[in-house]
């Protein structure tokens, strides 16, 4: 099913002037761009008043249920300009997918999948002069988020819902981003429980981890690590990113799907890193074993994705008491092949032979 996102162009756009020097150094998450997508869903009218138009800010009530119980979701992805200029998505339909997973966790409507492809297109198609030029590892970040905008103080799933997409120019994510980072090995705070909304790309599992946040910068770190719920043992995600070790023998060891977000990036790395020469393995992996295979030299590498982040390389960690090294404390040269391999995909450098990549502009 499609909506429709017909266009309505602003009258007050940025200037060349002022859209070149933003996209001279973008930074992250920062800047917008001319025009949004969005669309309005009631049980009664279903999705309706679809459009991409000028970049607004929204009028909400007062009591807008999202305000005050948070039912909201969101997803991330880029647009890339190639060398001869055309600009394309990276397998939006797993956002799509993923952001129709994440409703029903939060008890929004579904936007059916063609219609977040057709917003994020449109969008683009609109600001695609904010795509950033070819050549660096710049990119369009997109943001589609769905909220309740019903004013509304019960708790009930929301009978007004907004929809939106909003495109922010996007430089590196981390400014250590390819020297490596290191992460906090949190026992204090967990992200997610089996039967929780870790799953979902929901705003509440962001605002849980500031504070996480806030304790590994404290101890010198720049991410948090969490553990799992029940035991604090397992890995899990770091709350931005999901994470790979790559061990001696040729694996490369992801925690497996339940409590984390499925991320994008993971389920790439999945698949290419066969032609790197390793076995993907999703499995458990406990704390211990990743602090005794960083000690014994099993465990090679280990680096994080995520579509902000890409891949990034993780070269220590900290927990209570405790502090290892990743093999030389220098990013892995396997987590830098496999970080080419994905940039140059995305890039268009290399023949798309999955069909991954969707033709916008
Ligand atoms: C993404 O990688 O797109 C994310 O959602 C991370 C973001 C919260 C910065």
């Amino acid at each position: 099913m499609t909506l429709g996102f017909p266009f309505e162009q602003t009258t007050t756009p940025l200037s060349d002037e002022e859209r070149a020097a933003i996209l001279a150094d973008p930074g992250f998450g920062r800047y917008f761009t001319d025009h949004m997508a969005s669309a309005g869903w009631t049980p009664a009218a279903g999705w309706h008043n679809s459009r991409v138009g000028p970049l607004q800010p929204f009028s909400l009530h007062p009591s807008a249920a999202v305000l005050h119980y948070a039912q909201e979701i969101f997803e991330g992805l880029k647009a890339y300009r190639h060398a001869d200029d055309s600009v394309w998505l990276f397998r939006p339909e797993l956002n799509a997918r993923r952001f129709a997973r994440s409703a029903t966790r939060l008890a929004l409507p579904e936007l059916p999948e063609e219609a977040f492809v057709q917003s994020v297109e449109e969008l683009v198609k609109a600001d695609e002069a904010w795509v950033p030029a070819y050549g660096g590892e710049q990119s369009l970040y997109l943001r589609p988020f769905m909220f309740a905008s019903e004013p509304f103080l019960g708790v009930r799933p929301a009978a007004h819902v907004t929809y939106s997409v909003v495109a922010s120019p996007a430089g590196p994510y981390f400014s250590s981003g390819v020297t490596g980072v290191t992460l906090w090995v949190s026992n204090t705070y967990t992200r997610a429980a089996v039967g929780g909304m870790g799953a979902a790309k929901t705003g509440g599992n962001y605002a849980g981890g500031l504070v996480a946040q806030l304790e590994a910068q404290e101890h010198g770190c720049d991410q948090v690590l969490y553990l799992d719920g029940a035991e604090h043992r397992w890995l899990e995600e770091s709350g931005t990113m999901n994470l790979c070790l790559i061990t001696s023998d040729g694996e490369l060891i992801t925690p497996g799907l339940g409590t984390i977000l499925e991320g994008v990036t993971r389920g790439s790395v999945l698949q290419l890193v066969t032609e790197h020469g390793l076995t993907p393995v999703e499995r458990r992996v406990s704390i211990d074993e990743l602090r005794a295979g960083c000690r014994d030299g099993s465990i090679t590498e280990v680096f994080a994705v995520g579509t902000a982040a890409v891949i990034t390389p993780i070269v220590g960690f900290k927990g209570d008491g405790y502090e290892a090294v990743v093999g030389d404390r220098q990013p892995g040269k396997i987590t830098l092949a496999v970080r080419e391999h994905i940039l140059d995909l995305q890039y268009g450098r290399v023949p798309d032979s999955r069909g991954w990549l969707r033709r916008v502009g």
